[in-house]
Parts: C-alpha cells; sequence; structure tokens
C-alpha cells in the first residue's frame, strides 16, 4: 500500500529532476493481438546475468499497454545512433510495423534490422508498480555488433561511443 500523496511533493520538477539520468534507447517490437507493434522505451535494465533477467517498465496510460501486457514474447532492441527517427517513430508515430518491415514468416517477435543489440525475451513475471507495468524477460537469445549508440538525456537525443567500441 502506498503512502498517501504529500501535496508538496512537485511532481513536475521530479520528473525533470529523472531527465537528469542519462539512458541509452531501446525500442520494444511484440506480436500483440492487435498486430506486430513496437514502443520506444529506455526504463530499460539488466536485472541479473544467472539466470539473465532484464526488465522495462510500461505505461499503464499507453495505448500500446493492453497489447504490451499480453505479450509473452518480445525483442528489445538497443538502437544506434542514426535510429533517432526510429525512436520518434515508436514513441509518437505509426507504432504497427507492417509486414516489409521483419521477416512476418516466423514466429519470432518482429526483428528491427539495425539495432546495436537486440535481445529476444520470454516474459517472465509483470509487476504492476504505481502508474507502470514492470515486465521481466528472460533472455533467450541475443545478437550485438559494434556501434554508437543514440542517448537520451533531459529530452534530448545524443550521441556515445563514437569509435564504436
Ligand atoms: C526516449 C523515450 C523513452 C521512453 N520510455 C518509455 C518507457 O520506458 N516506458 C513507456 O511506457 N513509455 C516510454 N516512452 C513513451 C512511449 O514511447 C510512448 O510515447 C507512450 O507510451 C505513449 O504511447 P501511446 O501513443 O500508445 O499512448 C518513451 C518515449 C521516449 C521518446
Amino acid at each position: 500500500m502506498s503512502p498517501p500523496p504529500d501535496p508538496s511533493f512537485d511532481i513536475t520538477a521530479y520528473r525533470r529532476a529523472l531527465g537528469g539520468f542519462a539512458t541509452g534507447v531501446c525500442v520494444v517490437t511484440a506480436h500483440t493481438a492487435e498486430g506486430p507493434f513496437g514502443i520506444t522505451v529506455n526504463s530499460f535494465t539488466s536485472v541479473s546475468l544467472r539466470p539473465p533477467l532484464v526488465l522495462w517498465c510500461l505505461d499503464r496510460a499507453s495505448d500500446r499497454h493492453n497489447a504490451f501486457a499480453a505479450a509473452d514474447r518480445f525483442a528489445i532492441h538497443m538502437l544506434p545512433a542514426e535510429d533517432r527517427e526510429m525512436s520518434d517513430r515508436f514513441a509518437w508515430g505509426v507504432c504497427r510495423l507492417s509486414s516489409e518491415e521483419f521477416d512476418s514468416s516466423s514466429i519470432e517477435p518482429p526483428r528491427l534490422m539495425n539495432a546495436l543489440t537486440r535481445l529476444d525475451c520470454v516474459a517472465n513475471d509483470r509487476i504492476v508498480m504505481g502508474d507502470h507495468l514492470t515486465i521481466v524477460g528472460a533472455v533467450r537469445r541475443f545478437e550485438t555488433r559494434p556501434g554508437a549508440a543514440l542517448t537520451y538525456y533531459r529530452g534530448t537525443y545524443g550521441v556515445v561511443g563514437e569509435s564504436g567500441e
């Protein structure tokens, strides 16, 4: 049970403060009941190596909440520096993937070809935490390549690791 909200707690300032944590940017994809979907997230974190577990947090107010909350498998793609447009698209644009964008003959979650790292996950746990749903995934497979990464800091995109190392 959460304590009652403190009226002096400034949510807007708090949100701005959290923006001071620099992150990478990921797109999570899944075959959902509503079609093949993607969503841009920066709440990704690795939880455990043995066994390999990761998590991400899904806004319960998102129009895509029900679709992703029910998906038993999903793929997490860490975006390279050149994929800002892809990040914007899966945040605010068309979130449904067209059949040309992935191998539609496979039952695997849709694979975005340009990712720096892709983690193929099976949903292991789902925990409602306040206004987000925490989705824990068991990593079954991964692919990775060198390259500069897209970052997000104080609401602005950036790049890290120009050399790709
Ligand atoms: C850099 C970035 C990171 C984001 N991280 C998350 C996240 O971790 N979880 C989440 O639910 N939405 C996140 N969003 C927002 C979603 O991509 C999406 O815009 C939001 O869920 C609204 O979706 P809707 O149009 O389906 O309602 C992020 C957006 C951006 C641009």
